[in-house]
């Protein structure tokens, strides 16, 4: 009998395995490279939606004030296991007094809100603790990823413990990339159903405009060129209006 548990629990003890064809390392230049670009101030700097805290690796001991965050409590407490510290902490309800005058939030993590109010708490929340003249920079997967990348998502593997398999769907219809974890571990089933959402392009520049944001640039990631409607991931530079 497979027990239904909620996104990055069971999967927190395989996320290295499978985030294994990331480059971090190259990503974590990109956010620097950024920082570079427009010569954003980082005395204090929050991370949302942090995972398993890879692209901390790389950048910690950058930042004056570095704060890393995410929503999911095992992926917290595997981070203090290592001796750190991270804020569990949801990005529609920021629970920081202080101001920012960074925050980055990678890798598709904006997709899990699921409906455009949900958005729209997230970004009013961010604009909330952004400094005036602060930056945000999230990335988003476009149509077009969730498309051409499906079936690169459907796989099986075997890491520690763990047998899993992962089955991945885009519904065209209402917008929503599936991917469905089934894991084995010491003897018990387990499944986590992950549920992105794929905005358009054009429904950030609005929302983000509803919650007091404007968008200073938007490229196609890890580069400085434009993003268009059919780019696979835009990377969003946002500031206050
Ligand atoms: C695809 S992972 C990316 C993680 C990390 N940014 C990286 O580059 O590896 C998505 C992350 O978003 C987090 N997440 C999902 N919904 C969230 C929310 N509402 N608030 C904060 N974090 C959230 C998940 O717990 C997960 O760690």
């Amino acid at each position: 009998m497979e027990k239904i548990v909620k996104p990055y629990t069971v999967l927190t003890g395989l996320y290295d395995n499978l985030m294994e064809y990331v480059d971090y390392e190259g990503w974590s230049e990109y956010i620097l490279d950024i920082i570079d670009e427009y010569e954003i101030d980082t005395n204090s700097v929050l991370e949302l939606a942090a995972g398993n805290y890879k692209l901390y690796q790389f950048l910690r001991g950058n930042f004056p004030l570095h704060i890393v965050s995410d929503l999911s409590l095992n992926l917290v407490k595997t981070f203090h296991e290592r001796g750190d510290k991270s804020v569990c902490c949801d990005m529609k309800s920021l629970p920081f007094n202080t101001k920012f005058e960074f925050i980055y939030c990678t890798f598709d993590s904006i997709n899990y809100l699921l409906t455009e109010e949900e958005l729209f708490f997230a970004f009013n929340e961010v604009s909330k603790v952004l400094k005036n003249d602060g930056v945000f920079t999230f990335d988003a997967s476009l149509e077009n990823n969730s498309i051409n990348n499906v079936k690169e998502l459907n796989r099986k593997g075997k890491y520690l413990n763990y047998d899993y398999s992962q089955i991945s769907e885009y519904n065209v219809e209402d917008k929503i990339h599936t991917n469905k974890f089934i894991i084995s571990n010491d003897n018990e089933n387990y499944i986590e159903i992950h549920r992105q959402r794929v905005f358009h392009f054009v429904d950030y520049f609005r929302i983000l405009d509803d919650a007091g944001l404007r968008v200073i640039d938007c490229f196609d990631t890890f580069t400085f060129d434009n993003a268009s409607p059919d780019s696979e991931r835009a990377q969003f530079i946002v500031g206050k209006i």
